[in-house]
């Protein structure tokens, strides 16, 4: 049996911009909570914004940063655990050619998120090598740190086991070695926008990690809430109002149940529960309000952090890959 602590996890995210409470509660609270358990690897995949923003791949260096801060606000601690850069750990992109060799195409073709993705962003050229080999890129930043664990969102699973076909296809080639890393969602996986859809920043329906009251305040204000309840002596149901799931996640049990009597019992309206519901985000925001404050008086730490995350990474990475190249005799 191998323990908890020796256990380990990977994840990465891509640099496209600032993270919202979508991504913190979908993701990045169990990469804050997995911190104290396992040893943990989470890095910036700037290869993988690149598959998409190739054209305009300026825009990334600035998204990098502010990944990190995001990162750190959420409560990442970089003496816990390792965070770094895709680029520049370029074990990353020796892995991928490899794994690339043992790929089969229709495996990527029928990859689900690729489909999707090439519908939705049919403004961009997607049709290239480096988009349809997104999952085997994504397979080698995991496999190279043989984890048990990978914590993701909900729709990285098709992704995932991807990953877990391609290890596979490996050990079955070249000896049992890799792992099949597993998924990990956390318990809410899904918050919904301020509209009722899935919060997304193309949606134009997010609240965000690093965003001040004076402007989350008005965006709850209109938010929907149960759309059948028309009138305020209208009973209301917590069960498809849109408000409540952040009650759910912000709002501590014994004010919750208040709550939703209020609501049920009509004797509340749905302004009364929007200003309770901003006191518990104020709560939420506050502290990673203060320690994004941190970043900006020290305005090296995030280099600081990267480099030193970038090297042990690096060390982790060349190990797999000895090992890897002596699995294919390619270690001359
Ligand atoms: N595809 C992931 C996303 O879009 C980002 C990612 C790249 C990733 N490599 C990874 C996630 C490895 C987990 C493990 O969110």
């Amino acid at each position: 049996m191998i323990q908890d602590t020796q256990k380990r996890v990977v994840s990465g995210m891509r640099p496209t911009g600032p993270l919202h409470l979508g991504h913190f509660f979908g993701v990045l609270k169990n990469w804050v909570e997995f911190q104290d358990s396992y040893t943990c690897y989470y890095f910036v995949a700037d290869w993988h914004a690149l598959t998409s923003e190739y054209a305009e791949p300026g825009k990334i260096k600035g998204f990098v940063g502010e990944l990190v801060k995001d990162w750190y606000a959420a409560g990442l601690d970089p003496e816990k655990c390792v965070i770094f850069q895709q680029s520049q750990v370029k074990a990353h992109a020796e892995l991928c050619l490899l794994l690339g060799m043992i790929t089969p195409l229709g495996w990527l073709e029928r990859n689900p998120t690729y489909k999707e993705i090439r519908q939705e962003l049919v403004s961009k050229d997607l049709n290239t090598f480096g988009f349809l080999g997104y999952p085997v890129l994504q397979s080698a930043d995991i496999l190279l740190y043989r984890p048990q664990y990978v914590p993701v969102g909900q729709d990285q699973l098709p992704h995932l086991e991807l990953n877990r076909e391609i290890a596979r296809r490996f050990n079955y080639l070249y000896g049992d070695f890799f792992p099949e890393p597993q998924a990990k969602l956390t318990e809410t996986a899904k918050l919904p926008g301020l509209d009722g859809r899935k919060m997304s920043k193309s949606y134009g329906n997010c609240i965000y990690m690093g965003e001040a009251m004076d402007s989350v305040r008005p965006k709850v204000m209109s938010m929907l809430t149960d759309t059948n309840r028309m009138r305020r002596s209208d009973p209301g149901d917590p069960g498809i109002c849109n408000l409540y799931p952040y009650h759910r996640l912000m709002t501590p049990r014994e004010q919750r149940e208040e709550i939703r009597a209020n609501c049920t019992g009509a004797k509340w309206g749905c302004v009364d529960c929007k200003k309770v519901l901003l006191t518990f985000l104020q709560d939420f925001l506050e502290p990673l309000q203060l320690r994004r404050r941190e970043l900006d008086t020290s305005p090296g730490l995030i280099g600081d952090i990267l480099n030193a995350g970038n090297e042990r990474a690096r060390k982790e990475a060349e190990a797999t890959l000895d090992l890897v190249r002596e699995k294919l005799n390619f270690n001359f």
